[in-house]
């Protein structure tokens, strides 16, 4: 598996007219560097475990050593290790099951599904169980209320749990608080399904549902009523849509056969580039400088990730998630907006050449695809003109969609910057989460507002409660 860095180029955004210099994000390096120092010193005060200033609180700077210590923890404790734990409950569900219904919402379900989008091949659940390396179906729910999707997904699921594992499914429930109506309510409605297909046999039921939890509250007390045999921790201190790295994502990965291993060796990686390398050649903080800079200077308060291919729709929603529950606070805050192009260039594409000019483009660029290439191919029927590029490949002509559409934008003086990604694998995708969560921590920082908590969306939840229970 590859260990080449993710690069961030931010070349194109270098434009005298609409855009920045070399000499602006050289002298923002001072204060990104100031951000660093504060980010690495908060998650040495999380450590710590001492008193939290009451400026600093939320702190849930948990995130950032994470990796670290989970791999720490995997090569001392082997068997014992939560690692070694989630890969063993993971395989025994692959083994035991057809299919797992992964429940949860916001940070408890983004970064699943962004890695299974990435990662796995992108008709996993069609594909018979031998091509899918035998490992099970994944569908997600929990994450809205849609009683015809919830209706629809127990069509799918067998009544039985006997006799072939093609008929056999299992729950993994996630939710940090344990008390998120939408993921609660989806859980109460499969369980019930879950326990009658088992026949009431209590063992069975408990050996297939699979909790990822804090350790206290509703969920946590219903899964010790089950008695379900491993419930898995979101640690202390690891924010909701800081926790992909956690069992929070991990578990969902382990199950399709992604090596989290890599995965967390990835994020160790980008750790260890974020902590030494200078401005001008580090991905975290040349990114953060950037949005930063044309936020401020030219008011690109909306942040694009254009991504090319269909792979990484879901990360970037997770992305969206971390960006506006982290910063958007305060009447402060950029709008994130994830594209997949070519796809939204024929939507979007429109309004990005030739709209307001408040936008910063980060394309996200793939090096190598998982696939052989796919080519156009020659024909009798050439009434569609395409003899012209019957050698040419997928991969070629997306790559000219990219060319052509930047230059389109370098034309007009539209801003946009590179992440180069090698190519997706765990590595990669681990380096890329952790890029971010840390891009948007050392933001916060750098303009003073705190990228933990998000008070805001305990009002809705507050209403909706009393209106459903009339008080
Ligand atoms: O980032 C967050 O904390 C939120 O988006 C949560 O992940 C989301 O609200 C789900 O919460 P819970 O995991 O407690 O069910």
């Amino acid at each position: 598996m590859t260990s080449e860095l993710i690069q961030y180029d931010p070349q194109a955004a270098y434009l005298t007219d609409h855009g920045l210099t070399e000499g602006d994000l050289r002298n923002l390096a001072p204060k990104l560097q100031a951000a660093r120092e504060e980010v690495l010193a908060d998650a040495q005060l999380w450590a710590a475990e001492g008193n939290v200033p009451e400026d600093k609180q939320p702190l849930d700077a948990g995130f950032h050593q994470l990796p670290e210590r989970l791999l720490e923890e995997y090569r001392q404790q082997g068997a014992q290790s939560e690692v070694a734990r989630i890969i063993a409950t993971a395989d025994r569900l692959a083994h035991e099951v057809d299919r797992v219904v992964v429940l949860g919402i916001g940070g408890s379900y983004m970064g699943a599904r962004a890695m299974y989008e990435a990662i796995c091949h992108p008709y996993h659940n069609e594909l018979p169980r031998s091509e899918r390396s035998n490992r099970p179906r994944i569908s997600f729910a929990g994450n809205n209320v849609d009683n015809d999707e919830l209706q629809g997904l127990i069509d799918l699921l067998s009544d039985k749990s006997g006799g072939s594992v093609d008929d056999r499914w299992a729950i993994a429930v996630i939710s940090k608080s344990g008390g998120t109506l939408e993921t609660a309510a989806a859980f109460r409605v499969l369980l019930h399904k879950l326990r009658s297909a088992c026949g009431d046999d209590n063992e069975k039921l408990s050996q297939l549902v699979v909790p990822v939890t804090g350790d206290s509250g509703k969920l946590f007390d219903l899964a010790t009523a089950l008695g379900c045999p491993e419930i898995f921790a979101v640690p202390d201190g690891v924010g909701g849509r800081f926790s992909i790295l956690s069992a929070v994502g991990l578990l969902p990965a382990a199950i399709l056969g992604i090596d989290i291993v890599q995965l967390l060796e990835g994020a160790v990686a980008m750790n260890q580039h974020f902590r030494d390398a200078v401005v001008g050649n580090n991905a975290v903080l040349d990114y953060t400088g950037v949005c930063h800079l044309m936020e401020t200077r030219r008011g690109c308060d909306i942040r694009l990730l254009s991504t090319w291919g269909s792979q990484l729709e879901a990360a970037g929603m997770w992305y969206d998630q971390l960006l506006s529950e982290s910063l958007g606070k305060q009447e402060k805050g950029a709008v994130p907006l994830t594209v997949v192009n070519t796809r939204d260039l024929h939507s979007r594409g429109q309004q990005h050449q030739q709209g307001k000019r408040d936008k910063l483009i980060t394309n996200v660029m793939v090096g190598r695809c998982q696939r052989d290439p796919v080519a156009v191919g020659s024909s009798d029927f050439n009434q569609d003109g395409l003899n012209e590029l019957a050698q040419k490949t997928l991969p070629q002509i997306l790559d000219a969609a990219t060319q052509g559409t930047n230059q389109a934008y370098l034309d007009d003086g539209r801003p946009t910057t590179n992440l180069h990604l090698p190519e997706l694998n765990a590595h990669v995708l681990g380096q890329f989460f952790q890029m971010l969560m840390l891009a948007t921590v050392v933001e916060g920082r750098l303009i003073g507002i705190n990228p933990y908590g998000q008070p805001g969306v305990e009002a809705y939840k507050k209403n909706m409660n009393a209106i459903l229970r009339g008080k």
